[in-house]
């Protein structure tokens, strides 16, 4: 079994997961992701099972997947407590070995390919585990502006913006701000276009994209998430 820092810090998550998977997130997500009712769907790095419940509640059918013991215990809890039908294993996204070819039609993966330390491997396993003309929708912490040396600067007209160095260093960091989940876990930071190119790669074909601004309570925190996007969303599909 694979050692994973969510373990540790999963009961935190839960209790901050609203503030991260909410509206304002999840919106963009279900938006990308389209009308699911009736649909075999993989939520893959599952967490709590927030969207694999949102998922659910959309008529699809549902399984998640995560490699923390302990988020699947606190996922299973919620289905016990609203039963849903969402299922839940667990299982690395990198090979997802029990996972057989062509299960799904579709596979959500929000908020957690910047934990994955092989983007490859993850975006390979998605292409298998999809069928032919199926479709996968992701969300990253948006790589342009969150690097290892961003940071908040206020501009000349006294706007906030965003200063970015290192980019083009593709490499594990870990935030400064001990408070959030970047802090606690770290990330892999990887260019856009590297994520973008391990898609096309894969065979999956590029076909939408959202970067929306932060008018929530995000906004209002960090009023530089109304200049510049904190999230990327990706929608691409499993040609023949
Ligand atoms: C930031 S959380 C996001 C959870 C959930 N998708 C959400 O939106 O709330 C990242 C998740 O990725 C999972 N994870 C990390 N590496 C993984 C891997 N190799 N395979 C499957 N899950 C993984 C973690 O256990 C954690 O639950």
């Amino acid at each position: 079994m694979q050692a994973t820092p969510y373990d540790d810090i999963a009961d935190w998550y839960d209790e901050i997961a609203p503030a991260i998977s909410n509206d304002a997130t999840l919106s963009p997500f279900l938006v990308i992701v389209g009308d699911v009712a009736g649909q075999r769907l993989c939520d893959l790095a599952c967490g709590q099972g927030i969207l694999a419940r949102a998922l659910a509640r959309r008529g699809a059918s549902v399984v998640g997947i995560d490699l923390s013991r302990r988020m699947l215990e606190i996922a299973r809890r919620y289905e016990r407590d609203e039963p849903l039908g969402v299922g839940y294993l667990y299982g690395d996204a990198q090979t997802l070995d029990a996972v057989r070819d062509e299960s799904f039609d579709g596979v959500a993966c929000h908020l957690a390919l910047m934990d994955i330390p092989d983007l490859d491997a993850v975006v390979q396993t998605v292409h298998r585990i999809l069928r032919t003309g199926g479709w996968f929708a992701f969300s990253i912490v948006h790589p342009c502006f969150q690097t290892p040396g961003s940071e908040w600067l206020v501009h000349s007209d006294g706007k906030a913006c965003r200063g970015v160095s290192g980019y083009f260093v593709e490499r594990f960091w870990r935030s400064e701000n001990l408070a959030g989940v970047r802090g606690k876990v770290g990330a892999h930071h990887r260019m856009l276009s590297t994520y973008l190119n391990a898609l096309v790669a894969a065979g999956l074909q590029i076909e939408r994209t959202i970067e929306p601004p932060e008018t929530g309570e995000r906004g209002r925190l960090h009023p530089g998430n109304r200049e510049v996007p904190w999230l990327f969303f990706g929608r691409c599909r499993k040609g023949d």
